[in-house]
């Protein structure tokens, strides 16, 4: 027996099982983590199926994520505070309940966050849009801004960020951390998909922000894209490819 070779199949084997250990308590500890909220109702995994399917053309890929984005919504904003106010019905009058008036700030990160916007908008429809465009300059791997403009009380607003896809968390952690520096104080960011590593640089860059979305796929291709994922949400979005 060569032993040098069956010694380093061990070890081989020894990081194969420490990795999928690794996975498995990074998806343990996602799901045990309150600020990590999968919105798994049928309708919305039905639709997220079809939004999924490479044969799905541009127009129906925008019209569902817009309907899915609407029906994330309904459950990003539970937390909203009500208040009762005196009305009259055709009856009589009545104590009912409707929001505070807390105000709404929606930001996509562009482009592909453009395509939850419209959904969103249906059900908080006196919400402001804010953009935020970024990337990473490959020399520096800093963030660069080429594009900021939000609502200019973005301090007393609650924010949403929406990007459909959570791959590396790089640009969502950085999408946060601009809205930080421009004194957004109450962050939630909103995704269809995420990877199990975006979820991890999220919550770990920024443990008060809570994150919602329809899945976690399984992992990160070496392209950066998720699998099994959807492909480029910008591009089907758009028609671009
Ligand atoms: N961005 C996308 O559009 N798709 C991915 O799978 C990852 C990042």
């Amino acid at each position: 027996i060569d032993t040098e070779f069956e010694g380093g199949r061990h070890g081989k084997r020894v990081e194969k099982i420490a990795k999928v250990e690794e996975k498995y308590m990074i998806r343990r500890n996602m799901e045990m983590d309150e600020r990590v909220t999968v919105i798994s109702h049928p309708l919305i995994q039905h639709k997220l199926a079809i939004i999924r399917d490479k044969n799905t053309g541009s127009k129906e890929f925008r019209e569902l994520l817009s309907e899915v984005a609407m029906l994330m919504c309904y459950e990003v904003t539970r937390n909203f505070q009500l208040e009762d106010v005196e009305i009259e019905t055709p009856i009589c009058k009545m104590n009912a309940k409707m929001l505070t008036g807390k105000k709404v700030a929606i930001v996509p990160i562009l482009r592909a966050g453009l395509g939850m916007v419209d959904g969103m908008l249906k059900l908080v429809p006196a919400a402001k849009v804010g953009h935020i465009g970024l990337y990473r300059d490959p020399e520096t791997l800093k963030p660069v801004e080429y594009y900021c403009k939000l609502p200019t009380d973005i301090e007393e607003r609650e924010v949403i960020i929406t990007d459909p896809m959570l791959a590396t968390g790089g640009s969502a952690a950085d999408a946060i951390t601009l809205l930080k520096k421009k004194g957004a104080r109450n962050i939630k960011l909103m995704c269809l998909i995420a990877a199990p590593e975006g979820v991890k640089a999220v919550r770990e860059a920024h443990p008060d922000v809570d994150i919602f979305v329809a899945n976690i796929d399984e992992k990160l291709n070496d392209h950066g894209y998720i699998v099994p994922g959807l492909g480029d949400a910008g591009d089907r979005i758009f028609g671009t490819k």
